[in-house]
């Protein structure tokens, strides 16, 4: 085994943080079942305790051991889109802690694609808790470095795996009713998943009680005042070039957006923390394009721009 991976399974065992790659955005794992470890979360977070965790499995065969009612609704999204960025959120096994689900009865799993993130949960043979690895509040890290910064030595040890494939956090799935409902938006679209499934996803508004990350609208925000633009605002913006504030845009700046949906995502998270390191008085965003390929990316900048 690589050395790497052999020292996050030690860290992991012995109650420790470790800073995983992952496809969507960095973690910050800790072992599913020491309830010591996931208070050390919370704890390096920031993070509220009613704040529920998803546990990363390495195996579709190890998802009763956290569910205890695997529809076959959630076996056929499992077998579509795992290892991958989708979480399921399914009735919890009994024996999994009120720690991670903040107390509720249901619990959200993932399966991730990082060939870092699989080899240490196949290595480490159990469920690993992991929520982004950045302080309450904050953008999610899509780079080791990121990690650093948000975390410091709060963290046990870093695997660094790179730029996030990704880029933005997954897409988390109710699967507990009879349709499919998503709670978080994410690069596997609600139109994806409605076409695979053949069926209308659920439109239902989601009881109070459950909590999704991000549904405080300030969630994933820079530190800087952030604001999104038309296109000609920002052909103005541009115009006058001032050095104080930064330019998220598609054109006419020396760096420009992608217009692609996926590369966009991609840059995001590491843009806006590139710029929220400047001092500006300002980020402008640029409207994104009304597809709806762009939705998971409309719903996080529109968040970065609600401070
Ligand atoms: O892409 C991702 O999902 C990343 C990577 C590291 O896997 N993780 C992530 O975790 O974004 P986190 O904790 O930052 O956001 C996931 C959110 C939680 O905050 C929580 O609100 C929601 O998922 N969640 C977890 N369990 C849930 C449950 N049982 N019911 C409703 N929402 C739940
Ligand atoms: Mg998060």
């Amino acid at each position: 085994m690589n050395d790497s991976i052999n020292q996050a399974v030690t860290v992991l065992n012995a109650g420790g943080l470790v800073g995983l790659p992952t496809e969507t955005v960095y973690g910050l794992a800790a072992d599913a079942h020491s309830p010591s470890a996931i208070k050390k979360i919370f704890a390096a977070k920031g993070r509220p305790a009613d704040h529920p965790l998803i546990v990363h499995i390495a195996d579709i065969s190890q998802l009763s051991d956290w569910a205890r009612d695997v529809t076959p609704l959630a076996m056929q999204l499992a077998r579509r889109y795992w290892p991958g960025p989708m979480t399921l959120i399914l009735k919890k096994h009994l024996s999994v802690f009120d720690l991670i689900t903040g107390g509720q009865d249901t619990v959200g799993i993932r399966l991730p694609a990082h060939p870092i993130a699989r080899e240490v949960l196949q290595a480490f043979g159990r469920g690993v808790v992991a929520p982004s690895a950045n302080r309450f509040g904050r953008i999610s890290p899509t780079t080791a470095a990121a990690v650093f910064e948000e975390l410091g030595n709060k963290v046990d040890l870093i695997l660094d795996g790179g730029a996030s494939e990704v880029g933005l956090e997954s897409t988390i799935i109710d699967v507990t009713g009879q349709h499919a409902k998503i709670l978080r938006p994410g690069m596997i679209s609600a139109a994806q998943i409605e076409a695979f499934l053949a069926s209308p996803l659920s439109k239902d508004i989601a009881p109070v009680k459950i909590r999704v990350s991000g549904s405080h609208d300030s969630h994933y925000a820079p530190v800087t005042l952030t604001r999104m633009v038309s296109a000609s605002e920002m052909l103005a913006l541009v115009a006058k070039a001032n050095p104080s504030f930064g330019l998220l845009a598609f054109k006419s700046t020396p760096a420009p957006m992608p217009d692609d949906p996926q590369a966009y995502a991609h840059c995001l998270y590491q843009r806006l923390r590139a710029l929220d390191k400047l001092n500006l008085s300002c980020i402008y965003i640029e409207d994104l394009p009304a597809d709806v390929a762009w939705d998971a990316i409309r719903d996080r900048v529109y968040r970065a721009s609600s401070q």
